[in-house]
């Protein structure tokens, strides 16, 4: 039967694929057919997950990406024993709920090295020759935050609007390589990163500037990783260097 978005055969890194967003992609892209290695902290999650996986031959790896520079040998230890890749997802993400008033350099540090500069070091480790696939495709999971001002979010604001504005460079230097590079923007998507974020600002907050503005309401993981898998596939050839919401229309409103 046909199915544009299969992935058979494909090695597929997952970063922050101990919960939510990374593990729900992680188990649709097995089921598409992918070889998917994982990568957080948490070991017991990440083997939760692994049971999960459909098919054989997953990995994990557990890894701090705060250690951005460990990065490269994490990368070549991780090739000796895979070989090359044909995607990358970079879904680990953390947030902060911060005013200007208190964003100090370490703050702003330590939310760019997860959602930001682990992304460009993995980037450029995994798509050095013979580490990635002609035809590969790279998803970095993004936000709306990045377009859309809000109170107390400048950090993961700018770490993810430094990611859309990374991708569409990437993406022109690696045509040539024939990867793809694209981000999604989601807003909000029921995780356990959401769970915090309502906690630190009120459920009434929550209503008021998230749900009423989300008119299809709140996401599941699944939305963001249907997405993901599309740009993985080769049904997706012709997209690069581009942010694609997942909003439940929020952008719109
Ligand atoms: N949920 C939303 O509403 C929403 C909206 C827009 C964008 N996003 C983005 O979606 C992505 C996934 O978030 P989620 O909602 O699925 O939240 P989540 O369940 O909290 O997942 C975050 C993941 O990042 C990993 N991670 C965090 N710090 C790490 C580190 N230092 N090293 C390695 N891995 C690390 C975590 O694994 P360990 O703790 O095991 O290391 C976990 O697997 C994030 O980039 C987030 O910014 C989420």
């Amino acid at each position: 039967m046909l199915n544009p978005m299969q992935l058979q055969g494909r090695k597929i890194l997952v970063t922050g694929a101990s919960s939510g967003i990374g593990r729900e992609t992680a188990v649709l892209i097995s089921k598409l057919g992918a070889k998917v290695i994982l990568v957080a902290r948490r070991e017991e999650q990440l083997l939760e997950t692994l049971h999960q996986l459909a098919g054989e031959g997953h990995a994990y790896f557990c890894y701090d990406l705060q250690d951005v520079q460990g990065i490269e040998g994490f990368v070549k230890n991780l090739i000796e024993v895979h070989g090359a890749l044909d995607g990358f997802v970079h879904s680990a993400g953390i947030t902060d709920i911060r005013p200007i008033s208190l964003t100090k350099m370490d703050d702003l540090h330590k939310i760019m090295v997860v959602n930001f500069y682990s992304f460009i070091e993995l980037c450029r480790c995994l798509t050095r020759k013979k580490n990635f696939q002609k035809n590969g495709s790279i998803v970095a999971v993004s936000s709306i935050a990045a377009q859309q001002g809000a109170k107390s979010k400048l950090a993961y604001s700018a770490s993810k609007a430094a990611l859309d504005g990374a991708v569409r460079c990437i993406a022109i230097e690696l045509a040539a390589k024939k990867v793809r590079v694209n981000t999604i923007a989601l807003s909000r998507i029921h995780t356990d990163m959401n769970i915090a974020m309502n906690i630190v600002v009120g459920e009434e907050s929550f209503q008021e500037n998230v749900l009423n503005r989300q008119y299809l309401g709140l996401g599941e993981p699944g939305d963001a990783a249907t997405m993901i898998a599309y740009l993985l596939s080769d049904a997706a050839k012709f997209i690069t260097g581009a942010t694609i919401p997942v909003d439940g229309g929020r952008l719109s409103s």
